[in-house]
């Protein structure tokens, strides 16, 4: 079968020419002489179609085959001369390029400025598990079983019947436990940065994982505005400006009472930045009597705030950042605009 012949001869001979140019150049010459419209294969198609149909059958996978190799051949010699910049030699005395030092991830560094200004508080920092106990995460924060912060819409359920912690509100239940065995004494003034997930379609401002920052004190005698005066604190100093104003607004979570939802704004900041005007930024509020009686503590003698706030979002806003998916997306193109 003599095409079956010419179409090895023409595997090998683009096998030779491909592997064997030098330069940009010498892989056109080839791919043209033997790719090209008017190149060998178009001949071997030709007779290819000219064959008897009972000889079709065997020689059509073969005919595929060496047109393929050939087509690979041609890219991996492109590829490998893209590789050499212009397919010029390789000039050994160009100086190497400059080693990159690695950055903070821009989620870290917040979550570390954030502890840097709660310590400076005299808070502890603090954390729980990523895989939580509906205990921890729900019920003893005042979430009964029928509520819809439970549905399976929202929450990663694990086979063994834990779930991942939809909120870093669960170390609040595992603090208080500890404190009403007597094994952490009150007060306490404790913030946690960890991240929390939820079962959500991902898009350009949810993510399925992100961080939250928690903060909660259980002391005698607080009120709200020993929690104003801490948010303000804290923000002044994530800022960086010292006309930022904070406004609580009543809201319902399940875990504190009153609960307040927060916005923030500071007039000095530009007018294109978010928070030049009212921004809503938190959730927060007195920690619920029975939330501190669930874990051991008498309410009639301790009191305290708790509040939870999205990371991502005030990384969002302080980077100007517009789509959430940046900072899980590992995109170094991204993330080294960041760095600093
Ligand atoms: N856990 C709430 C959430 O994930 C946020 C939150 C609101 C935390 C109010 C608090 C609080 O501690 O007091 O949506």
């Amino acid at each position: 079968m003599p095409l079956a012949d010419d179409l090895a001869a023409f595997q090998g001979d683009a096998a030779t020419a491909f592997a064997g140019a030098a330069d940009v150049a010498a892989v056109e010459t080839a791919r043209i002489a033997l790719l090209g419209r008017q190149g060998r294969i178009v001949a071997l198609q030709e007779a290819f179609r000219a064959a008897p149909p009972e000889e079709k059958r065997n020689l059509g996978p073969l005919f595929n085959a060496a047109k393929q190799a050939a087509e690979t051949a041609w890219k991996d010699a492109q590829a490998r001369l893209a590789d050499q910049g212009d397919g010029g030699p390789l000039d050994i005395t160009q100086p190497a390029p400059a080693h990159r030092p690695g950055s903070i991830h821009p989620l870290s560094r917040l979550g570390r400025e954030v502890e840097r200004v709660f310590t400076s508080m005299g808070f502890s920092v603090v954390d729980g598990p990523h895989a939580e106990h509906d205990d921890y995460n729900f019920t003893r924060l005042n979430i009964p079983q029928d509520h819809p912060a439970r549905d399976a819409q929202d929450t990663f359920w694990l086979t063994d019947g834990r779930c991942l912690r939809t909120h870093t509100s669960s170390v609040q239940s595992r603090f208080y436990e500890l404190a009403g065995q007597g094994r952490l004494t009150l007060p306490l003034r404790s913030v946690v940065v960890g991240r929390v997930f939820r079962y959500e379609a991902v898009d350009a401002t949810h993510d399925n994982t992100f961080t939250q920052v928690e903060g909660f004190v259980v002391d005698r005698g607080i009120t709200v505005s020993h929690l104003v005066g801490t948010l303000t604190t804290l923000l002044k100093g994530l800022i960086g400006r010292d006309d930022v104003e904070v406004r609580l607004r009543p809201a319902y979570y399940p875990f504190v009472e009153p609960g307040f939802d927060v916005d923030i704004r500071s007039p000095s900041a530009p007018p294109e930045v978010r928070y030049h005007d009212w921004m809503e930024l938190l959730g927060c509020g007195m920690i619920h009597p029975q939330v501190l009686r669930n874990g051991g503590i008498d309410p009639a003698e301790w009191n305290g705030f708790a509040f939870g706030l999205g990371l991502e979002r005030l990384a969002m806003v302080r980077h100007g950042i517009s789509d959430i998916r940046v900072f899980h997306g590992g995109d170094l193109r991204s993330l080294r605009q960041f760095a600093y």
